[in-house]
C-alpha cells in the first residue's frame, strides 16, 4: 500500500487532495497542516499538526510515516501579506520547503510540489514551462526560491505551477470565486481588474492533474489552469452569470486603481500542452468548473 504524505491539508488544495485520496483504499493518506485541528473529522481522516517550517518536526514526522510520496500544498499564499512580512513568507515558502525536501530524500520519498504563475513578471503569458521565470512580487521570488530549491535537489519531484484557483472549502478563507459570490449575495459591489488576464483554475481539476503526475510517475514541470484566459473582470462576470448574482454590481478597474500592496502579473496564463500530451489531462473550461462549485455549494446548503 503507498504511504502518501499531505502537507497544507487544511488549505483550499490540501483539503481536495486530502478528500480525493483519503476515501481511495489503495492508499494509507496521513494530512497535514500548520494549525492544530483539521478542517475534517479526524475520526474519518488521519491528520497530524505539522509546521513544515520546524526542521526537526518535519524530518522526524516523515521518517516515522516513511511516505512513498509528498503533496506540498503548504504555502504562505496570501501576496499582499508576504510583501510586508518577508521573513515569515520566506521561512515558509522556502525553508518549510527545504525541510520537506530534507525528510523526503531520507527516505526516498517523491516529491510533489505546487508552485504559481507569479514566478513569472506577467509581461508575455501565457506562459510555457521552459519561459524564464522573473517574479515581481515577494511572494513569486519566495515561490520561484522554493521551486530552485526543488530543481538542484538530487530528490525525485514534479513541480506543478498553477494559477487562481477557485472551489468550495470548509473554512472558506479567501479565494476570489468564493469572494466574488459572497458579495454579490449581499449586494455588495466589487471592484476587479481589467488588466489582469490570467487562467482561472477549478481546484477539482488541479487536485486530479496532481494525482495523475502521481500514478503515472511523472516528473519534472508542469503548468496547470482552466482552458481559458480571462480577465478579473470577465471572471467575476461569468460567475455573476452561472450563480445567478447580479453581474451590475461588478465594476472593472485597473489593477493600479486597486492599490494592491503586492505588484501583480498582469499578462499571466499558461500554456498546458504538455500537461495535456503526458498526463492525458484537459484543462476545464470556466463554466463547467463554475457549475461545479455550484453543485457543491447547493449541496453543503441542503446538508
Ligand atoms: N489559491 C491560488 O489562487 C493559488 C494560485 C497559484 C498557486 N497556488 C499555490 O497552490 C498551493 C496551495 O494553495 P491554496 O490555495 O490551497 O492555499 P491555502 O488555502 O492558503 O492553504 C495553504 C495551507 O498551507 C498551510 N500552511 C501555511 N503555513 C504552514 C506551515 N508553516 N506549515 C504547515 N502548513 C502551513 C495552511 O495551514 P493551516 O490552514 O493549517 O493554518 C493552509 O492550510 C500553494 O503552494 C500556492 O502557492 C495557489
Amino acid at each position: 500500500m503507498k504511504r502518501i504524505l499531505i502537507c497544507g491539508g487544511n488549505g483550499l488544495l490540501g483539503q481536495r487532495l486530502s478528500l480525493l485520496l483519503s476515501t481511495q483504499t489503495e492508499f494509507e493518506v496521513l494530512s497535514t497542516s500548520h494549525h492544530r485541528s483539521y478542517v475534517f473529522d479526524s475520526r474519518l481522516f488521519d491528520y497530524t499538526q505539522l509546521d513544515i517550517t520546524r526542521k526537526g518536526d518535519a524530518k522526524s514526522l516523515i521518517s516515522s510515516f516513511q511516505p512513498d510520496v509528498i503533496f506540498n500544498a503548504a504555502a504562505a499564499t496570501n501576496v499582499d501579506w508576504c510583501e510586508s512580512h518577508r521573513d515569515e513568507a520566506w521561512k515558509v515558502n522556502v525553508v518549510g520547503v527545504e525541510n520537506l525536501i530534507e525528510g523526503a530524500r531520507k527516505v526516498g520519498a517523491k516529491f510533489i510540489h505546487v508552485s504559481t504563475d507569479y514566478v513569472f513578471d506577467g509581461k508575455h503569458g501565457p506562459y510555457k514551462e521552459d519561459d524564464p521565470p522573473n517574479p515581481i512580487s515577494y511572494y513569486g521570488k519566495t515561490k520561484l526560491a522554493g521551486e530552485n530549491a526543488i530543481r538542484i535537489s538530487d530528490i525525485p519531484y514534479a513541480l506543478v505551477r498553477t494559477i487562481v484557483v477557485y472551489g468550495n472549502m470548509i473554512g472558506k478563507r479567501g479565494n476570489f470565486a468564493l469572494w466574488v459570490i459572497n458579495n454579490l449575495r449581499s449586494g455588495q459591489k466589487i471592484r476587479c481588474a481589467e488588466d489582469q488576464v490570467s487562467n482561472p483554475t477549478y481546484v477539482g481539476d488541479l487536485a486530479c492533474a496532481l494525482i495523475r503526475i502521481f500514478e503515472l510517475n511523472r516528473g519534472g514541470i508542469y503548468h496547470i489552469c482552466g482552458a481559458e484566459h480571462l480577465s478579473r473582470y470577465h471572471f467575476a462576470k461569468r460567475i455573476a452569470d452561472i450563480f445567478g448574482l447580479d453581474g451590475g454590481l461588478i465594476q472593472s478597474v485597473k489593477t493600479s486603481e486597486l492599490n494592491q500592496q503586492a505588484p501583480r502579473p498582469l499578462v499571466s496564463g499558461f500554456l498546458t500542452s504538455k500537461a495535456e500530451e503526458e498526463l492525458g489531462w484537459k484543462p476545464m473550461d470556466t463554466t463547467r468548473g463554475l457549475t461545479m462549485l455550484k453543485q457543491e455549494l447547493q449541496a453543503e446548503r441542503r446538508n
